[in-house]
């Protein structure tokens, strides 16, 4: 798919169709994507939960999700996949102190990192035909959302993406707040100047 495409028809998708599995050959370019992602220091401290089975997709929500059942949930349950990218604050600190960067303190790139895989992974689900959504987990969740997968301490998930073939969704009560152009947010020379 063109580039342009890709970007313009990316949104995220929160329903899915159930019984269509994410084929492997999609799983292994998404992940293929992530680790193509920029990273500061060429740290790659990120690290990505691949959830395929039923039962550890159950897993996932039972340790994430609120008990109480909502649509949003319904439908982000019908993904078939599940892929969980987390950040590593310690290997940026470990690759900051080494001797051609030699800084005291690492710049905090972790999550930015994390986040560029992750977008990479976002435009590779449209580009297969595929939707995808990046999700938060609650941060009282992620001690469980740990326990359940053992994810070491050192990982901390930056949010979580569903994937699948797109089935009807809802439209996500954000959207009504429209997208800010490009004359709003961009400033041409001087703060202000309006582009
Ligand atoms: C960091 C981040 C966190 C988000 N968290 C959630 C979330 O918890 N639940 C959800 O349904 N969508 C979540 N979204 C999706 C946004 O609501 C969505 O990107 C925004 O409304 C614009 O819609 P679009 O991506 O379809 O263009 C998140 C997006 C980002 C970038």
């Amino acid at each position: 798919m063109e580039f342009d495409r890709v970007v313009r028809k990316r949104r995220m998708v929160r329903n899915y169709d159930p019984d269509r599995p994410v084929p492997q050959e999609v799983v292994d370019q998404l992940l293929d994507y992530a680790i193509r992602a920029p990273s500061a220091g060429f740290s790659q401290g990120w690290g990505f939960l691949v959830l395929e089975t039923a039962d550890d997709r159950d897993r996932f929500w039972a340790a994430t999700a609120p008990a109480q059942t909502t649509s949003w949930l319904t439908r982000m349950r019908n993904a078939p996949l599940i892929i969980v990218p987390h950040s590593n604050r310690g290997v940026y600190e470990a690759r900051y102190a080494e001797p051609d960067k030699g800084r005291p303190e690492a710049p905090p790139y972790w999550d930015i990192d994390a986040g560029f895989a992750s977008l990479l992974m976002l435009l590779g689900a449209v580009d297969a035909g595929l939707g995808a959504c990046f999700f938060g987990i609650p941060a009282q969740r992620v001690t469980n959302y740990r326990d359940a997968f053992g994810v070491p301490t050192a990982f901390t998930p930056i949010g979580a993406i569903t994937v699948g073939y797109p089935a009807p969704d809802l439209r996500s009560p954000s959207l009504k707040r429209g997208r800010r152009p490009v004359s709003e947010v961009a400033h041409r020379g001087r703060w202000g100047v309006s582009y």
